[in-house]
């Protein structure tokens, strides 16, 4: 996979993008990512990038044409997913994430101050993405997350493929309740079931641990889990409480 990222601020990806998984998967050439910044593509003499906005109101506007050329030149006119980070874009879930893990490119703009001009989104982008609703000061922390949710489902990117299988959001759950040693501590103790070696019996816990927690935390969640009949009916009469 190769991302491009367009910013103002190509520093604030030095130290995210070079630690922990996204640092190997570079590594390990599973992905390649550049990072361009906006500027060098402003051609007058002050490479001014923003404007007032036309009708007045507070604050400045990313000018379409930088981001025009930038993305022009970064893709050399070939088909490339475009994704302008925003608030208004559709929101950021493992969903998305899984579509967005198959393309074998992207190119990701941040956007500052107000935003951007409206044109860019009318005719340069092909999606919009927001990572919640909540307003950030620029695009560059809602790339980071991006990045960081696609590559490690890249193949080969994680130590153990088991572990994305079981992590929360996966199958439409919440993981379960995890321990490690020690087995008690200030008196609080590890469930007995997942020290029995019974595997059987500890996937089942696990499983019921999930669910449980699923309808106590994100009770809107288990709509679209994937639920056997009889998970249905164990917490059909359980309520918010489980
Ligand atoms: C201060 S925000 C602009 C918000 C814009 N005035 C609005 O009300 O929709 C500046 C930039 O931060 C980024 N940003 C802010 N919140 C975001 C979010 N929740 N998800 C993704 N990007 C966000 C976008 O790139 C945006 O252009």
């Amino acid at each position: 996979m190769r991302i491009d990222i367009l910013t103002l601020f190509p520093n604030m990806f030095v130290g995210p993008f070079g630690e922990s998984i996204t640092k190997r998967a570079i590594d390990r050439q599973l992905v390649t990512i550049a990072i361009h910044n906006l500027r060098d593509y402003a051609w007058d003499k002050h490479r001014i990038v923003d404007d007032y906005p036309y009708g007045g109101g507070p604050g400045m506007l990313l000018k379409a044409e930088p981001l025009f050329a930038a993305v022009e030149a970064i893709t050399g006119g070939e088909e490339t997913p475009v994704i302008l980070l925003t608030p208004q874009g559709r929101l950021l879930c493992q969903e998305v994430v899984e579509e967005l893990a198959t393309h074998e490119r992207m190119l990701l703009i941040c956007g500052h101050y107000e935003g951007v001009d409206d044109r860019v989104r009318q005719h340069l982008v092909s999606d919009e993405i927001s990572i919640g609703d909540y307003v950030l000061s620029g695009g560059e922390l809602a790339a980071m997350v991006v990045v960081d949710a696609v590559v490690r489902r890249l193949p080969g990117a994680l130590g153990s493929e088991a572990s994305v299988a079981e992590d929360s959001h996966s199958d439409g759950l919440l993981k379960y309740p995890q321990y490690t040693r020690p087995q008690v501590y200030r008196g609080w103790e590890v469930p007995p079931v997942l020290l029995s070696g019974n595997h059987a019996q500890i996937a089942k816990w696990r499983r019921e641990q999930s669910i449980l927690r699923t309808l106590r935390r994100r009770p809107d969640l288990l709509e679209k889990a994937k639920l056997t009949d009889k998970e249905r009916e164990m917490i059909s009469g359980r309520g918010i409480e489980g």
